[in-house]
């Protein structure tokens, strides 16, 4: 049986499409965002059919553009998603997040005894020892922080 090409998400005139979040991780990336808040068309999609994917979530956000801070917070939980950024209803410009090797003044480490949590003037700074789901050891005093721990803080 024959089935229709789907449009997931309706067109939008100015602001950014974020595909190929990783399924189910739709609202983790809105809270990213601040969103949702009082001025802002959101349209989500969750658990949607992709041929790359198997499945994934979408968020088209009218009238706004990322700060790179976000991006690489969603990289950390959606390592595989683009960004679309729209201008009067074409794409004008793509990207894809990517998850550096090191994740420097996003997190806190949950250790209370490192050293970045003792008032010391040391800025976080961990590695990425697994991509997806995330794991990162503390450079400073190589506590693990598992993919929950993580995205509890973003
Ligand atoms: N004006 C628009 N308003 C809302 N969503 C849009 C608009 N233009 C494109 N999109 C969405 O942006 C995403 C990327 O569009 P594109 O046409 O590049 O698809 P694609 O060829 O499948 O790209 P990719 O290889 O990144 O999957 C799709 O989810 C598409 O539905
Ligand atoms: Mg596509
Ligand atoms: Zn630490």
């Amino acid at each position: 049986m024959k089935t229709p090409r789907e449009l997931k998400v309706k067109p939008i005139k100015n602001g950014t499409v974020i595909d190929h979040i990783k399924a189910n991780k739709a609202l983790s990336v809105l809270k990213i965002l601040g969103l949702p808040n009082e001025a802002t068309a959101v349209t989500i999609a969750m658990n949607v059919q992709s041929s790359l994917m198997g499945s994934k979530d979408i968020v088209k956000i009218e009238g706004r553009e990322l700060a790179p801070r976000e991006v690489d917070k969603i990289a950390l939980i959606a390592p595989k998603a683009t960004i679309n950024i729209i201008r009067d209803y074409e794409i004008v410009g793509k990207g894809k997040v990517q998850l550096r090797d090191e994740i420097n003044g996003i997190l806190n480490c949950l250790n209370p005894n490192c050293i970045t949590n003792t008032g010391e003037p040391v800025e976080t700074k961990f590695y990425v020892i697994v991509k997806e789901p995330v794991i990162l050891r503390c450079y400073y005093c190589e506590r693990i922080m598992d993919a929950d721990e993580i995205e509890s803080q973003l």
